[in-house]
């Protein structure tokens, strides 16, 4: 499948830039099992990268430009650009993200000495909060640490990425994706501790069950600011709470009782939603790594369930397509749990589905969410797949 794929992008880069010696890389999309909304709040995550994700065929220049085709959004044609002094450019849409990640280098004096012609081609769903820029993000820090050896770790090329998507495309994301993408590991989720950087691999094995994504297919929103609105309010929780605790630095270093005792110091009860979400989503994280470690399925179905319910009642992030599919999973037999992934407002649910359920579920799912909200959900079965790397 991937070297079918590899070739019809072959094929494509002969056609736009002749026909030139290429390398080739992978950079998966990612699905957040739980820890929703807790990793700019200093909290845990718990993700793991997925099979779906972004090709690159790439051939050097020997000029500083470069010249970049995605087989995804052929409208836009070629776009090109400078290795130097880059500025965001609305015209240039989705090749702002590698342009980020060429300039955050730039100024933190990692040169570019050429520019690369570049085919890319996805096969995750754009905009459906899988990631697809924190995919791309990676896969460019990648492929020019291989080539300009510029020694930088994973670690590094992740915190790049992330600031590219937030000091160049201008969205305050927290480092969850960039993370999730870049470190990912066939079969296993990482649980990050997102106050430290410290992780730690867990093996995902669910023996007669998989996990399943279904996207809602909402048409884009506008999600950015909302999230933006979302982080204000917890760090205005934050700096209230710090008035009677001035050795808290992050909501996700409370737990349930700790934050129940100086909850009332948050002057707004809204605040103190989003600021409760915050601290319980980051302690049930932990309850639900913990459970899964311990072969209880169950439980961590169970906690995914209490997380959607949080989102939905505390954080107002589900909305009614993530909210539809969320409570039609439930109610389907071999469903473990199901929540919203991702940032909200649209994009995916994840859930945990036994094998033998999952074609009824696809139907049943399928059939009831259109019926109520207009057109169809697309299902994945996901499979855990390896960080973003050369394909040798
Ligand atoms: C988006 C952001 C992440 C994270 C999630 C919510 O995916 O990019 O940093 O905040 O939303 O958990």
């Amino acid at each position: 499948m991937e070297q079918e794929l590899l070739n019809e992008m072959k094929q494509v880069f002969t056609e736009k830039f002749g026909d030139k010696e290429t390398r080739s890389f992978f950079s998966p999309g990612r699905v957040n099992l739980i820890g929703e909304h807790t990793d700019y709040n200093g909290g845990h995550v718990f993700p793991c990268a997925i099979s779906l994700g972004t090709y690159a065929l790439v051939a050097d220049r020997d000029d500083n430009k470069s010249r970049l085709y995605s087989m995804n959004l052929a409208d836009k044609g070629v776009v090109e650009f400078e290795m130097s002094g880059l500025k965001y450019d609305k015209a240039k849409d989705w090749a702002n993200y590698p342009m980020g990640v060429v300039s955050v280098l730039e100024k933190a004096g990692y040169k570019c000495s050429h520019g690369f012609d570049i085919v890319i081609n996805g096969t995750l769903p754009g905009g459906s909060g899988l990631s697809s820029s924190a995919s791309i993000e990676v896969l460019t820090a990648v492929i020019l640490n291989d080539a300009f050896k510029f020694g930088l770790d994973m670690v590094e090329l992740v915190k790049f990425s992330q600031q590219a998507e937030n000091q160049f495309v201008g969205v305050n994301c927290g480092i969850m994706d960039q993370f999730a993408v870049g470190m990912g590991k066939k079969d296993c989720a990482i649980l990050l501790d997102c106050n430290t950087l410290e992780y730690r691999y867990s093996k995902i094995a669910l023996k007669d069950a998989s996990i399943v994504i279904t996207n809602t297919n909402k048409p884009h929103s506008l999600a950015s600011s909302a999230y933006n609105v979302r982080r204000a309010q917890c760090e205005h929780a934050l700096n209230e709470l710090k008035e009677v605790k001035s050795e808290l630095n992050a909501l996700g270093e409370l737990s349930n009782e700790d934050y129940n005792k100086i909850a009332g110091h948050i002057s707004e009860q809204l605040e103190r939603q989003r600021a409760r979400h915050a601290v319980y989503e980051n302690n049930r994280t932990l309850e639900a790594v913990e459970a899964l470690e311990n072969d209880d399925v169950i439980k961590f179905g169970k906690l995914m369930n209490e997380s959607h319910f949080s989102l939905r009642d505390d954080y107002d992030v589900t909305g009614e397509n993530l909210d539809t599919l969320a409570e039609l999973a439930w109610a389907q037999e071999g469903v473990i749990g199901s929540r919203m992934t991702g940032a909200g407002f649209g994009g995916c649910t994840v859930s945990l589905v036994k094998n033998s359920a999952i074609a009824a579920f696809k139907e049943n799912v399928g059939k009831a969410y259109t019926e109520k909200i207009g057109y169809a959900p697309s299902f994945y079965v996901a499979s855990i797949a390896d960080g973003t790397h050369r394909i040798k």
